[in-house]
C-alpha cells in the first residue's frame, strides 16, 4: 500500500479541484447575485389551492392540518377513505377555507389525472402540489422481492411524475405555482437497506431540477429531505428491518420546517445537522460519507422479530 492514497486516475480530479478552488470566491458572489435576482415573494397557504398526496397519516396529515390553520383550500387524497375523512373533518374545524377529499391510489395513472382534474376544475388553478405519498423498504437488496422494489419505484417516483404531468396545466394558471416533492436523506446518499428507496429519491432531484429549469422564474420547486420523522412509514415498509423512532423528529416539527421552506421559496430543505453534513460531505469527502452512513444506519435499524418484537441490529 502506498503512503499517499492517490492513484494516477485521480490526478486529473485533483487538478480540476485546484482550478475550481481558484474560482470559488467568484462563484460565491455570482451565486448570491442570482439568488437575490430570483428570490421569490414570501408565500403563505392562506387562500391558496393546495393539493397534497398521502394525507391519511404522517407528514401529509400534519401539513394538511397546518395549512388548514392558515386558511388554505385543501385537496387531500389517500387510498384509505376512513382516516382521510377524519383528517378532512379536523382540517375543517381548524379553519381551512375548504377541504376536498379524493380517494386516490397514486400508483394508478388515471387516479393522478382524476386528482388534478378535481382540484383544477373546482378552483380553476392549483397553487401548490405537494408530492408526499410514499412507501419504503427495509432490507438488503438481495433479500427483497423484486416486486417490492418495483412498487417503491412506482409510488415514490413515477406517480410524482404522473401527478405533476396532469397538474401542470392548472399550476400554470397560478400566479406563483409551487411543487413540493418529499424526498429523504436517503436521496442525498445511498443508504444500506434502502437501495430502491434511495434510487427513487435521487431520481426526484434529477426530474424536478430539470422541470424547474423549464420554467425559470415562474415554477418554484422546493425539494424536501426529511430525516427520521415519527410517522406510520414502518407500517408499509417491506423487509425485516424497521427504522427506529428513537430521537426521530415529531411530525409537528417536520411540517413546520416544510412550511417555512415552501413559504421562503427555498430550492431545497435538508432536515437536521447530520443531514446537512451529509449534503456537504457527499461529493467532497466520499470515503468519510460512506463510513458515517454505514455506522448511522446500523444504529438506526431495528430488526423485526417474528413475534412483532424489535431488537437493535448491532
Ligand atoms: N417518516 C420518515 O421518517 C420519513 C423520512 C424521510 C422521508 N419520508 C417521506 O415522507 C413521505 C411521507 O411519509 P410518512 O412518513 O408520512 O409515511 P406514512 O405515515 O406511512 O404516510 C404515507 C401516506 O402516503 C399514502 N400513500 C401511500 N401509498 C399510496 C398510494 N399508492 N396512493 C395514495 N396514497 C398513498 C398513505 O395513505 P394510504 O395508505 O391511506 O393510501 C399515507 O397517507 C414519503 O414520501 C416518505 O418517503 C419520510
Amino acid at each position: 500500500m502506498s503512503l499517499i492514497p492517490l492513484r494516477a486516475s485521480e490526478i486529473p480530479d485533483l487538478i480540476a479541484w485546484a482550478k475550481f478552488m481558484f474560482w470559488v470566491p467568484y462563484y460565491s458572489l455570482l451565486n448570491m447575485y442570482y439568488k437575490w435576482r430570483t428570490m421569490p415573494k414570501v408565500w403563505t397557504a392562506k387562500g391558496k389551492v393546495c393539493v397534497i398526496t398521502g394525507c391519511s397519516a404522517g407528514l401529509g396529515e400534519g401539513l394538511a392540518k397546518l395549512w388548514a390553520k392558515q386558511g388554505a383550500h385543501l385537496v387531500i387524497c389517500a387510498r384509505r377513505v376512513e382516516p382521510l375523512t377524519l383528517v378532512a373533518k379536523e382540517c375543517e374545524s381548524l379553519g381551512a377555507a375548504s377541504v376536498t377529499t379524493v380517494q386516490v391510489d397514486v400508483s394508478v395513472e388515471a387516479d393522478c389525472e382524476k386528482l388534478a382534474k378535481v382540484a383544477g376544475e373546482k378552483f380553476g388553478r392549483i397553487d401548490c402540489l405537494v408530492l408526499n405519498a410514499g412507501i419504503s423498504l427495509g432490507d438488503i437488496f438481495e433479500k427483497l422481492p423484486l416486486s417490492a422494489v418495483h412498487a417503491v419505484n412506482q409510488v415514490n417516483f413515477q406517480t410524482k411524475v404522473d401527478c405533476t404531468y396532469y397538474a401542470l396545466p392548472y399550476l400554470k394558471k397560478s400566479t406563483q405555482p409551487k411543487i413540493v416533492p418529499i424526498s429523504s436523506l436517503g436521496g442525498l446518499a445511498g443508504s444500506p437497506t434502502r437501495t430502491g428507496y434511495s434510487a427513487t429519491k435521487f431520481a426526484l432531484k434529477g426530474f424536478f431540477d430539470a422541470l424547474r429549469n423549464e420554467y425559470p422564474g415562474f415554477l418554484e420547486v422546493t425539494l424536501i429531505y426529511p430525516g427520521p420523522v415519527q410517522t406510520d412509514l414502518n407500517r408499509t415498509r417491506v423487509g425485516s428491518m424497521d427504522l427506529s423512532w428513537k430521537g426521530a423528529m415529531s411530525v409537528d416539527e417536520a411540517v413546520r420546517l416544510i412550511n417555512r421552506a415552501v413559504g421562503d421559496g427555498k430550492l431545497e430543505e435538508v432536515f437536521t445537522d447530520a443531514g446537512k453534513r451529509t449534503f456537504w460531505l457527499r461529493d467532497w469527502f466520499p470515503y468519510v460519507r460512506n463510513q458515517l452512513i454505514v455506522e448511522k444506519f446500523n444504529r438506526l435499524m431495528v430488526v423485526k422479530g417474528a413475534d412483532g418484537t424489535e431488537s437493535n441490529k448491532q
